[in-house]
């Protein structure tokens, strides 16, 4: 990957962000119940999306939900979708936009990042691992709750 940058989801980029393709066998791990839930209620002012651009080209999506009044303490500050287009990853995109999600909760001044996933084979596990986040619990859908202090 040359250049990577984040841009805000914009009327530019939001075709090719909605065109992402995922690698076989990723689907079951794309929209874990906790969030598909939390979606139906969720406020636009408190979603923040971004696309990272190799070059001009649209390789990955990001979705953060920020919300300090949420009755469920591990979706104030949650990474709520991310998804690198199956062409593109394993080149660092991932690891680009959870950094620019723990850039955007730092300069929020929050403590930490919490994201919910599906464990499984085929599915985000190592890559949160990987890039920092560990287990703390388990959502009431009996998903994977893991945050990274910040
Ligand atoms: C999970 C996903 C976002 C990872 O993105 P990516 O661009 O392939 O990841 P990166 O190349 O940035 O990898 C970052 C690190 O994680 C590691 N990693 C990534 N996927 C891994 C895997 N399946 N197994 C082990 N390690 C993995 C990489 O080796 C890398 O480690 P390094 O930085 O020490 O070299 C991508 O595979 C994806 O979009 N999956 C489908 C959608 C999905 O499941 N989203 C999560 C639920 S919302």
């Amino acid at each position: 990957m040359s250049e990577l940058h984040v841009e805000e989801l914009s009327a530019d980029t939001i075709v090719a962000a909605n065109s992402l393709s995922l690698k076989p066998g990723q689907e079951e791990f794309i929209a874990p119940t906790t969030y598909a839930v939390a979606m139906v209620v969720a406020d636009p002012q408190k979603t923040w999306q971004r696309v990272v651009l190799d070059g001009r080209e649209v390789v990955a999506f990001v979705r953060a939900y920020f919300d300090d009044e949420s009755p469920t303490d591990y979706l104030r500050a949650a990474l709520w979708r991310i998804n690198v287009d199956a062409n593109a990853q394993g080149r660092g995109a991932g690891r680009f936009a959870v950094d620019a999600v723990i850039a955007e909760a730092r300069k929020r001044g929050l403590s930490r990042l919490t994201v919910v996933y599906e464990a499984g084979d085929g599915g985000p596990e190592a890559f949160f691992r990987r890039v920092g986040f560990r287990p703390t619990g388990e959502s009431e859908y009996g998903e994977v709750v893991a945050e990274i202090a910040l």
